[in-house]
């Protein structure tokens, strides 16, 4: 009698942690036909070659050699070396199993001087070699364009993005990537992050070209304030006029789709209270709908005209038209969960934190009454809460009535620095979050969301921006003295996952 109470109970646990989404045997199966799975690189973090065959310096070299901008004064100068190790690296994406592969082309390899020199024929050779790797092996590529790299050319003759002319810059690259290798390009991204790559250059300038104002930092120029918004206005023009160029001269021929990828947080209320509540809808208003409004509906979000006023730049009718309806699919980076709290009537906390302009007088924590929003990982906001890339989907679904969206980005780094091999490599706790993040996208699907694909980042431990090769997301770990790469834990699970269709627990370390 008592074992049958035992049972039950188990059962009844059972059938209640399946109801809860706490299963972790996501399988393939629960994703629609033609979903696409992948992993995601880009230039910068992974090639390396950084004054090979015509490559001129770009902006990340140049900013590697300022003391203070990377951990232990890395730099992406050889970074993990696929420049010249692309082929193995496309065999180990082969190996995976999946359907895609996202990269970026590096601007300054294959346009060393921008629009002021020659395009650079070893540039285009590689990119080539890549792409004929790819199709020759059945994996989908997913480009994109620009990847917070440019050469650095075009910062010192212009102020890259702080200036219009930048505009002209990016749509003649972006040409030669749709002349060069548009045949077999089926889905370009003009832009990673722009969000991100506004407020991380120009607001707390911790990237290049690192403006800044108070309290923000103390770089040596800036406006923390009104730069991010100029740039954004730049970058959404630069785009525009690239997907309109590429609709009139390369889409009949080309049939390829443009998308454009965002750094997409998730903002939840921190109270019931109704100001908490605006705040969150205002925060994801300020930092998705800042690119999306004007890329589908013509123009800022109403929350950002309302609050910015002048301040915001704006878009004269026929930009209006030209940027409107100016994307095939969106593409979704998810890395936190953060809670929001008004800030618009207490003007001393937002002039504190300095959250006005791009942050729309919302302040952010990880934590509610002293508890996190989620368990840790490498980076202080990033906290693991697999129902936030859920809940944004569905935002994204409700504004901009279900466009076709793939999840460009997601993944996992640990919180500690580990230099013992065998702990780095048996990355169980990775395993667990993209599982548990693919259930939740999973659930938004069956709600009804139109998501085509999950790219994991990244396939390998690479260069992350200011954390240099410290922090790892990679399904790989890349020895920094042989630079091998070798699987982790969670490249067999991943890997298993695509090919076999089967539980995860079944898997062994092979390297231990
Ligand atoms: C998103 C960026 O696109 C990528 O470059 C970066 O490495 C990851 N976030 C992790 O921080």
């Amino acid at each position: 009698m008592v074992s049958f109470v035992v049972v039950l109970l188990v059962v009844i646990a059972l059938i209640a942690a399946v109801i809860n989404g706490e299963n972790s045997s996501i399988k393939r199966s629960d994703f629609p036909d033609g979903f696409l799975f992948g992993v995601s690189t880009s230039s910068y973090q992974i090639e390396g070659g950084y004054l090979e065959d015509g490559k001129s310096l770009n902006n990340w070299d140049v900013f590697a050699l300022y003391p203070g901008g990377i951990e232990k004064g890395e730099n992406g100068f050889i970074a993990d070396d696929h420049y010249h190790r692309y082929l193995k690296d496309i065999e180990i994406v082969q190996s995976l199993g999946v359907d895609a592969y996202r990269f970026s082309i590096s601007w300054a390899r294959v346009l060393p001087r921008g629009r002021f020199g020659e395009v650079n024929p070893n540039g285009i050779m590689f990119y080539n070699k890549i792409l004929d790797e790819l199709v020759l092996r059945g994996i989908k590529p997913f480009v994109t364009i620009f990847h917070h790299d440019i050469p650095q050319e075009l910062e010192d003759r212009y102020g890259s993005w702080l200036s219009p002319l930048m505009q002209e810059d990016y749509v003649h690259f972006a040409e030669t990537c749709f002349k060069n290798f548009g045949d077999r390009v089926k889905n370009w991204i003009t832009i990673n992050e722009p969000n991100l790559f506004a407020q991380m250059g120009y607001q707390n300038g911790i990237y290049p070209p690192a403006r800044c104002s108070q309290p923000f930092g103390y770089c040596s120029a800036g406006n923390s304030d009104i730069e991010p918004l100029i740039v954004m206005h730049n970058l959404l023009l630069a785009h525009g006029k690239a997907v309109r160029l590429y609709r009139k001269d390369y889409q009949s021929e080309q049939d390829g789709l443009v998308g454009i990828v965002l750094n997409c947080i998730m903002y939840e209320p921190m109270t019931d209270d109704d100001l908490d509540k605006e705040a969150a809808n205002r925060a994801l208003a300020f930092d998705i709908g800042w690119v999306l409004d004007p890329l589908i509906f013509g123009n800022y979000p109403s929350e950002m005209r309302k609050y910015l006023g002048n301040q915001l730049p704006r878009f004269s009718v026929a930009e209006s038209n030209y940027i409107r309806d100016g994307i095939d699919f969106i593409g979704v980076n998810h890395y936190a969960t953060l809670y929001a709290k008004g800030c618009i009537h207490s003007s001393s906390s937002c002039s504190l934190t300095g959250n006005r302009s791009i942050k729309g007088f919302v302040d952010f924590s990880t934590e509610k009454d002293g508890v996190p929003i989620g368990e840790s990982t490498g980076i202080d906001v990033m906290k693991v809460v697999p129902r936030g890339i859920g809940e944004v989907i569905e935002y994204l679904n409700k504004r901009y009535h279900n466009k076709p969206t793939f999840v460009t980005e997601n993944g996992y780094s640990e919180p500690e620095v580990q230099d013992q091999v065998p702990i780095i490599l048996h990355d169980d706790k990775r395993i667990e979050f993209h599982k548990a993040y693919m259930s939740s996208i999973a659930q938004a699907i069956r709600n009804g969301a139109d998501v085509r694909g999950y790219f994991l980042w990244t396939l390998m431990d690479d260069f992350e921006w200011n954390h240099g090769y410290l922090l790892k997301f990679g399904l790989y770990y890349v020895d920094r003295k042989t630079l091998n790469r070798i699987p982790k834990l969670s490249a067999r699970w991943y890997q298993d996952f695509l090919i076999n269709n089967t539980l995860a627990s079944n898997i062994q370390l092979a390297v231990s």
